[in-house]
């Protein structure tokens, strides 16, 4: 039976598309190094390689020795602020590794690629919400390696006739609703888990500024829970089943959430008195990133379905409860 690809597949995004992937009916092979991801993330039913996108020959393993009918790509390294201290390693692993898989998956003949992209792909805002037109002029390493990989695949399709989807995620947050799986990073530097585990362990958060241009002074963010991000590769996936095209697609909600907002969450599903202070403001940190996600209603199919503040908060706080990695 032939497969799908999924690299980063131990990882947080990755692990849960693939138990979504495998709840309906994909056959799914998971290529990771585990240096973010962990062994434990993966199903047992699923096929596991262990393998490293610089490598050639580990990436030749994998189409060498399953049937890859398509890929979903997550690997990859996800922080901005460690981007801009160190930009030549975001680009080798960002755009050396995607490189790499499209030129092996061409050459075997593999044409589906749907990709892990990010809504800092359009860095400052000019409007808000953002759709799919807005310009893309990235602030950070992190978000223009984004967006010479969405370049890239737009040249294969041209070239070669690659079908993709690259899907442009807001904030990805929560756990997966049975509690077995969820965020887990070393440093943590996302909100929702720093502010979860702040409470946890009686520490104040830190709240990165509090005097931008916003209703209550605090950042506003989209947070789409990770469950909707993976029925989202679902519908990309029966897209480029059906139809032969290279897209683009904002997931999120289109709602923005404040910092403030999601540290008094923190507080009711806790049920702890969760202390806050002002920090300086983080360097690249825009005041708003809000999504339009119109595009992936219309197209895709798709709304999210769990990503209401609360779902994502229990459901991350479930987590921190019970994490097994
Ligand atoms: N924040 C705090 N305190 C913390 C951590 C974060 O106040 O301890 C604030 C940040 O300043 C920001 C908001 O919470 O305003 C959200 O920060 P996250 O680090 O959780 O998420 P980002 O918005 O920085 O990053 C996300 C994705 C990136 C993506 C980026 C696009 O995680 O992969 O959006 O800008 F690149």
């Amino acid at each position: 039976m032939s497969k799908i690809l999924v690299t980063g597949g131990a990882g947080y995004i990755g692990s849960h598309t693939v138990r979504a992937l495998q709840e309906q009916g994909y056959d799914v092979l998971v290529f990771d190094n585990l240096s973010q991801g962990h062994r434990a993330a993966v199903p047992s039913a699923c096929s596991f390689l262990e393998g490293d996108l610089n490598r050639a020959e580990d990436v030749e393993r994998a189409f060498n020795e399953h049937a890859v009918e398509a890929i979903m790509h997550f690997a990859g390294l996800c922080l901005v602020g460690d981007s801009m201290r160190r930009p030549a390693h975001y680009y080798r692993h960002n755009v050396g590794q995607a490189a790499l898989l499209l030129e092996t998956a061409l050459q075997k003949e593999v044409r589906r690629f749907i990709f892990s992209s990010s809504c800092a792909v359009y860095g400052e805002p000019l409007e808000i919400p953002m759709d799919e037109g807005h310009p893309c002029r990235p602030i950070n390493p992190y978000g223009r390696s984004k967006r010479i990989v969405e370049q890239l695949l737009a040249d294969c399709r041209q070239s070669q006739g690659l079908r993709y989807v690259s899907l442009r995620y807001f904030n990805a947050g929560g756990a997966s609703l049975d509690g077995t799986l969820g965020e887990s990073h070393d440093p943590e530097t996302h909100l929702i888990p720093r502010v979860l585990q702040a409470a946890d362990e009686g520490r104040a958060v830190e709240i990165y500024g509090d005097d931008y241009d916003t209703p209550d002074g605090t950042c506003l963010r989209d947070y789409v829970h990770v469950e909707d991000l993976a029925s989202g590769h679902v519908a990309a996936l029966r897209l480029l089943e059906r139809r032969d095209l290279g897209d683009t697609f904002n997931l999120g909600t289109g709602k923005g959430i404040s910092v403030l907002q999601v540290v008094e969450e923190a507080r009711r599903v806790t049920g702890l008195p969760l202390k806050s202070k002002t920090a300086p403001r983080r360097p690249g940190d825009p005041a708003k990133l809000i999504c339009d996600p119109s595009k992936a209603g219309s197209q895709l199919d798709w709304r999210p379905r769990h990503s209401d503040l609360a779902t994502i908060m229990e459901s991350a706080w479930r987590w921190e409860k019970s994490r097994r990695f």
